[in-house]
């Protein structure tokens, strides 16, 4: 077999068979097969696209270029949860906590942010001292006695997908459906849950720009997630506008904090609601979703999910008094308001620019070896569909080195799409997808 000849077929518009797949994912792995060939084969496929059945292949290959996690060590059924990348989606900071503290296990591995995307990791490192690199046996032994553990990807965990996203990044090849699946999928079925809850998200901020798009990516993962033996649906959510009023590192966990003390914006609580209790339900821990939002309740007003916070961050090495006292989190020397230049209404706040403004802060990666500052930021003083007037804030920005302060605080304005008349303002849950 050569890879030419898989480039060539591919360019024809023709399918890859599972055979020829494997031959091309086992050949990138070990270097037998360059890089610049699997650009070109990526671009075809972004050209072409991939059938149902060639994007299956994909994963389970990508899937077994590495370690499989084996967590039959860990009582009771794991349920993962992943989302496809936002702005201000600190999600897993407020839900797995929840999740735990009603007994379900959470066996979680998570990413750093990259570009104007947050990532879990760098938010749980802003308690000083939690470090994400524990060994297996700390993960499952965490599992087992407090409910949750999340871990940084290890090296050996899906390879293939690690070099075939680094060599999209550069390549423009990262918004494809099959790709993009495919690479999201061959992680989740190798760090070993049970089920797996998927938050896809749609809109300006996110890879998928339109429902349509969106839809055809969670109906994707859930095909796969559910080939593989895994119970897996997703739920689509917009990112026509930050998720929360919270962008950035410590602001996002300080928000998380609020949610758990029962507070919080409204759109993130339903985020959270939807994805936990689709969770419950696949762990058998609830009936039905009114069941499952009933006890998500009670965990949050009677304090032992804020607790399980606690102790989870304890667990891994950091200062669990953040947690109680949020105040102690490190602080931007300055805030500075962001006012408005007409009056209307909030129609979108354009989430990737928003993004991309807390990364000029110094909040997001630029390359993966970016050094961030955890405490600058920005807080939305409007969300979409509010009235607002001429010299009202709109955000307040929470810097540290006035040379990146003025682009940061153009693109936020820039962000915000202000018209004279009252836009509909939909849920922020647009749809839930099953197999
Ligand atoms: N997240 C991933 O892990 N892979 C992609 O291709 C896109 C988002």
């Amino acid at each position: 077999m050569r890879m030419y000849d898989l480039i060539e077929k591919k360019k024809q518009g023709l399918e890859l068979s599972t055979d020829e797949i494997r031959f091309m994912i086992d050949g990138f792995t070990d270097g037998s097969i360059p890089d610049y060939q699997m650009s070109a084969m990526t671009m075809a496929i972004c050209f072409q696209g991939m059938s149902k059945r060639e994007t299956v292949d994909l994963t389970l290959a990508m899937r077994d270029s590495g370690d499989v996690l084996d967590l039959s060590a860990i009582e009771g059924i794991k349920v993962d949860k992943h989302s496809t990348g936002g702005v201000g989606d600190k999600t897993s900071l407020a839900l797995t906590p929840i999740i735990a503290a009603l007994g379900v296990p959470v066996a979680k591995m998570s990413g750093r942010g990259l570009g104007h995307t947050g990532g879990t990791i760098d938010k749980l490192e802003c308690f000083p001292g939690f470090t994400t690199e524990i060994s297996e046996e700390t993960f499952c032994k965490n599992v087992n006695n407090i409910k949750i553990a999340i871990a940084g990807q290890t090296a050996n965990l899906a390879p293939a997908d690690k070099k075939l996203y680094a060599l999209r990044d550069v390549t423009d090849t990262v918004d494809q459906m099959s790709l993009i699946a495919s690479s999201i999928m061959s992680k989740k079925l190798a760090s070993g849950s049970d089920a797996i809850v998927l938050d896809v998200k749609t809109g300006n901020g996110a890879f998928m720009k339109n429902l349509e798009d969106s839809r055809a990516l969670a109906k994707a993962m859930v095909s796969i997630g559910t080939m593989a033996g895994k119970k897996t649906a997703a739920v689509i959510t917009d990112m026509d506008q930050p998720l929360g009023y919270a962008v950035g590192n410590s602001l996002e966990v300080i928000e998380a904090i609020e949610t758990l003390k029962g507070g919080g914006p409204e759109d993130f609580k339903e985020v959270v609601f939807a994805l936990g209790s689709l969770m419950l339900e696949f762990a058998g821990r609830a009936k039905n979703q009114e069941e499952a939002r009933g006890l998500m309740q009670q965990v949050i007003d009677d304090g032992s999910a804020l607790q399980k916070l606690a102790e989870f961050v304890s667990a891994q090495g950091g200062d669990a008094s953040y947690v109680f006292d949020t105040d102690r989190f490190p602080k931007a020397k300055k805030v500075t308001e962001v006012k408005a230049v007409k009056e209307g209404f909030v129609h979108r706040i354009l989430a990737e620019e928003i993004g991309i403004a807390c990364m000029t802060l110094g909040g997001g990666r630029e390359t993966k070896d970016s050094v961030i500052d955890l405490s600058v930021g920005i807080i939305l003083k409007k969300k979409n569909g509010d009235a607002v007037k001429k010299g009202d804030v709109l955000a307040l920005v929470y810097s540290n080195d006035d040379q990146k302060l003025e682009p940061a605080m153009d693109k936020i304005l820039h962000a915000y799409e202000i018209e004279d008349e009252k836009p509909e303002v939909g849920s922020v849950i647009k749809e839930f997808i099953f197999e």
